[in-house]
């Protein structure tokens, strides 16, 4: 990584020595200090929420929060949410490039020929109670996949490593749809390798053995945009997470696993879920002002689920596209009436206006769109989540290859201790 020569960082350690910190000039972005030699020096640096701490180097995304960009190996968003596929997408973040034509026809073809599951991996779906929240199952499920694909575990060899990508990326939206088809007591589907990956996730979900299933190309592309706007979003909570447990060594399949369970909360990819539920919570047009009284409070732990993020400080770039594919898929099933819809565009406007929420800058996120899209769309709002963790598989992916690929060293923060100093053990009598 290139450094700026002409300028170091100067810390100052009272009662300490003075470090030269030396300082990384990234591509684009901020600069960034380097205080690996804090620690030799017996010092660490306090970071709660890591908000100033850069924990590696990496080529795959970029965002500037301040500007609302968002670049997949240098490609804005929206230009790939126009022009490209989540596939094409997966590729990309993969490999650095976007493929040729054959080169893309290949990587389909490879994708679609793994989407089966192992078929007493089914069987574990019957272990779960039938109002399991789909995300435990995917939890569990995904971990197991470490338990039935042994020839793509040795992380140490880059073949393991592709074909563990494949395998993930592929099968995601099976298991997915076999969590939702569980919770239902619908038959499984087998995927169908003649669909496109957003095409047959919605025939995996929608379709029974029964009768024919023709998929909607309008809803198919609004999920295929869903993936897309997904993939990646360099180092957040399940990312980092996911490098984190790759770090030690783990297989690619616990990895992703550690990902699923980061990403579940509400404060992350649980947020779209949150919104559905807060629409219907609010439930009239005429409890809006109390519900946005109630976010402003400083008292109310209340928040407007959707709107907000730790890194874009203005519009996020995903949300912009999610809320046109949002009024496509409104327009096609005829739903620009919908009362919890209508609610949802009255909450936009007035935070769009409101002090508070100018101020604090505190714009609506991809989330609080994706939920009203998946809703229209006939999806349960349990689901949502786990439609965020088929779409970030190949981020998650691409980050642990992409650590993999180059030396690294397990990661391991350090805290500031304020708990008892050292004391002697008193027998229980004493207490
Ligand atoms: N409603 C009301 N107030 C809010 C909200 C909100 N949604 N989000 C932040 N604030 C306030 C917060 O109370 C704080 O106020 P003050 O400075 O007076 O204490 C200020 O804005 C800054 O908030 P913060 O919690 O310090 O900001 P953060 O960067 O740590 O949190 C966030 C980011 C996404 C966790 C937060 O905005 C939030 O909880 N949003 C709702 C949940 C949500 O939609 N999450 C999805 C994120 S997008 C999907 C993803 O990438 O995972």
């Amino acid at each position: 990584m290139p450094d700026k020569s002409d300028s170091k960082a100067t810390l100052i350690i009272e009662g300490g020595p003075t470090l030269e910190l030396p300082i990384h000039q990234g591509t684009i972005g901020p600069d960034v200090i380097d205080i690996s030699q804090l620690t030799p020096n017996g010092r660490f640096t306090f970071d709660p929420g890591f908000v100033s701490t850069a924990s590696c180097e990496s080529q795959i995304t970029f965002i500037d929060g301040g500007k609302g960009v968002l670049l997949h190996r240098g490609y804005p968003i929206e230009q790939l949410a126009k022009h490209s596929s989540h596939l094409e997408t997966c590729y990309l973040l993969i490999y650095g490039e976007l493929p040729t034509k054959a080169q893309k026809a290949d990587f389909e073809y490879t994708i679609s020929r793994h989407t089966m599951v192992h078929e007493q991996l089914s069987t574990f779906y019957s272990g779960f109670r039938r109002d399991a929240h789909p995300m435990a199952i995917l939890c569990g499920v995904v971990g197991a996949l470490s338990a039935f694909y042994h020839d793509s575990l040795d992380i140490s060899d880059e073949k393991h490593r592709e074909i563990a990508a494949f395998r993930l990326i592929a099968k995601m939206p099976t298991l997915a749809a076999m969590s939702y088809k569980f919770s239902i007591g619908q038959p499984f589907m087998y995927p169908r390798n003649d669909l496109s990956y957003a095409e047959n996730f919605l025939f995996m979900m929608f379709g029974n053995p029964c009768e024919d299933y023709q998929v909607n190309p309008v809803l198919a592309r609004a999920m295929d945009r869903i993936f897309l706007l997904h993939a990646d979003h360099e180092q957040n909570a399940s990312t980092s997470a996911v490098r984190l447990t790759g770090s030690s060594g783990a297989n690619p399949f616990a990895c992703i696993a550690a990902g699923i369970a980061a990403l579940w909360g509400p404060s992350h990819g649980g947020a779209n879920e949150a919104v559905l539920e807060m629409l219907e919570e609010i439930g009239d047009e005429s409890r809006i002002d109390e519900f946005v009284a109630k976010a402003k409070n400083k008292n109310d732990p209340f928040r407007l689920m959707g709107f907000g993020h730790r890194v874009y400080k203005n519009f996020d770039p995903r949300a912009k596209v999610m809320k046109e594919t949002a009024d496509e898929v409104l327009k096609e099933l005829g739903l620009e009436n919908d009362p919890l819809l209508k609610i949802a565009k009255r909450l936009e406007a007035i935070a769009l206006e409101d002090d508070y929420f100018v101020q604090k800058k505190l714009y609506p996120n991809v989330d609080f769109y994706s939920g009203i899209i998946l809703k229209a769309i006939g999806i349960p709002t349990s689901m949502f989540t786990v439609i965020f963790a088929v779409g970030r598989t190949v981020g998650w992916i691409a980050h642990w290859h992409e650590m993999h690929s180059a030396p690294y060293k397990i990661g391991r923060p350090r805290q500031l201790y304020t708990g008892h100093p050292s004391r002697d053990y008193q027998s229980i009598d004493k207490r």
